[in-house]
């Protein structure tokens, strides 16, 4: 973990603040586009956020958050209570949604979609690589950083207030591409919809917000050995790895509890997990507050 000061807290769109988290020790982690963090809260919650600022800084990181009416009370202590000053701990940044080579690249931002995507159209920019941002959010007052996308970017940028405008035709976007332009798209649910029905699949990078909806076979019980205690846990199919670790007391970190932030992640020394995450695990890896076991044991480094 390391140690932050919330330096800037902005209000940079209606309901969306952006913060400045300086590093109170010296510089902070160095990260790439697509990466987040996760945010301890003092209300003990975690919290996931992409890094939006720059890359380049080491000084400080800048995150923007959406106040979700229906919070369980991450963007709600910080939209409410959290004041500059407050001292925090956030994780190491890590990136499930990294840039990938390519000859072009197409991003569409939904919404608050938008943090990530910001480092990466101005990582491929640098990197002289043909880019175009479509951003669409529901109106100009509901939308951060426009006015610096503009300045950036330039008409490389086309933002599209969806109330006034209506949504584009995903489709209509494609024809132009190099064949090889890999297209990121970070936004709710039905504009990554719109966005997998648009383009093929190969091409396609998505960050979503939530889990993808999906039915699996029934919870079995297992067993969990850790290895390097010596200890088995055992993890009976009303409870989730994650639960089942906490409560012999054994607990590793946790954000989003849906298998989409990858905080919980564990190395899987032997056994076959039954992967219900919507990162894609890397081999040997698991996630444990969502993913279970096809074998009736698993060895986890812990
Ligand atoms: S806590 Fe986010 S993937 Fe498990």
């Amino acid at each position: 973990m390391q140690q932050i000061i919330v330096d800037r807290i902005d209000q940079v769109a209606e309901d969306v603040v952006s913060l400045v988290l300086r590093g109170a020790s010296g510089p902070l982690a160095p990260w790439e586009p697509g990466a987040h963090i996760d945010v301890a809260l003092p209300n003990w919650l975690t919290r996931q956020y992409s890094l939006c600022g720059d890359t380049a800084d080491r000084e400080t990181y800048r995150i923007a958050i959406r106040y979700d009416p229906l919070s369980r009370g991450g963007s709600e202590y910080i939209h409410r209570f959290l004041r500059r000053g407050r001292g925090l701990e956030v994780s190491l940044p890590r990136n499930h949604f990294a840039l990938e080579p390519a000859p072009e690249y197409l991003f569409l931002a939904g919404g608050i979609g938008i943090t990530p995507l910001l480092p990466m159209m101005r990582a491929a920019l640098a990197s002289a690589v043909p880019a175009s941002l479509v951003y669409l959010g529901r109106s100009l007052a509901t939308m951060p950083f426009t006015e610096e996308l503009r300045s950036s970017f330039g008409d490389r940028v086309r933002i599209v207030p969806t109330k006034q405008q209506g949504r584009p035709d995903l489709g209509t976007l494609g024809p132009g591409l190099d064949s090889g332009a890999l297209v990121y798209c970070c936004g709710p649910a039905s504009m990554l919809a719109a966005a997998q029905d648009a383009f093929p699949a190969g091409r396609l990078r998505a960050e979503r917000f939530h889990p993808v909806a999906r039915a699996f076979a029934p919870n079995t019980e297992f067993e969990a050995a850790l290895a390097r205690s010596g200890r088995t846990v055992r993890v009976p199919a009303d409870e989730s790895l994650l639960e089942a670790l906490a409560h012999a007391g054994r607990p590793v970190q946790a954000g989003c509890r849906e298998g989409v932030c990858g905080s919980c992640e564990l190395t899987v020394l032997d056994g076959e997990p039954e992967h219900r995450d919507d990162i894609g695990a890397p081999a040997g890896r698991m996630y444990a507050c969502v993913s279970r076991a096809r074998s009736a044991r698993l060895v986890l480094d812990l």
